[in-house]
């Protein structure tokens, strides 16, 4: 069975006088089925995961090389130094604010899985691709492009996060996540000998009022969670669905 995910992005946002906050919450669910990863800046990367308590600690990003001249990044072997477990890889803010590719984003899945962390691979379509009908063709040259060939269940995640669903208020319909869900598991199933295991996880405006609808889809297996993850009584209820 896939592992359910309940994972926070706190993408630019906090400093160190919030992390008590959200410790506070996710010792409230020591449910071993969930596992409750947050992915802070990374100047707080650190400090999270040398906190007690069940949750694990995420990078937002990483390089694709493992050190090396290349200023203000940082690399995975750096992110599993500094004690993280997962790193997101191919953000649609990275894909569009950096002009992330595809096979950048394979390139940093690899030195996730070198450094032994579980890369968060996203995917998604515009609105207009939506619009257009394109949805699914756009995933699957996604989905080609950006997973390795070495990847395996125990190290990748997908996140399906519709560009239009993020920080909008603006869901898509259960029918609709069930399509893509149901297309990305076909998918992976004929790519990768372990493909129903990888843990499929839906990201775009899920809060507490929305999370357990999301989770009764078939092949969803938990959320990546963006301004609902950012305080303990936002994000507490999103678990409590997953649990
Ligand atoms: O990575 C999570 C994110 O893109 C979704 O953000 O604020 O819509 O939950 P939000």
């Amino acid at each position: 069975m896939p592992r359910k995910i309940a994972a926070g992005n706190w993408k630019m946002n906090g400093t160190a006088s919030d992390l008590g906050e959200i410790l506070a919450l996710v010792t409230d669910h020591p449910d071993p089925n969930v596992d409750v990863v947050i992915c802070p800046p990374a100047t707080l990367v650190s400090s999270l995961a040398q906190m007690d308590g069940p949750v694990q600690t995420g990078g937002q990003d990483c390089h694709a090389a493992v050190s090396g001249a290349h200023t203000g990044d940082i690399s995975a072997t750096m992110l599993a130094a500094a004690g993280a477990s997962h790193v997101i890889v191919g953000h649609s803010e990275r894909r569009t604010d950096h002009g992330e590719t595809d096979a950048l984003i394979a390139s940093k899945s690899k030195a996730a899985y070198d450094a032994g962390l579980v890369a968060i691979i996203c995917i998604g379509e515009t609105l207009e691709e939506r619009e257009a009908g394109t949805t699914l063709d756009v995933l699957d040259v996604q989905l080609d492009g950006s997973i390795p060939d070495t990847a395996h269940a125990a190290y990748t995640v997908i996140a399906y996060e519709p560009v239009w669903a993020i920080g909008t208020g603006k869901v898509p319909t259960t029918d609709q996540i069930a399509e893509v869900h149901a297309h990305i598991r076909a998918k992976l199933a004929g790519r990768f000998a372990d493909g129903a295991e990888f843990s499929l996880l839906y990201g775009g405006s899920v809060k507490g009022s929305n999370a357990a609808e999301i989770f009764e889809v078939p092949h969803v297996d938990g959320a990546l969670v963006g301004g609902a993850s950012l305080k303990a009584a936002d994000f507490s209820p999103i678990v409590s669905a997953l649990e």
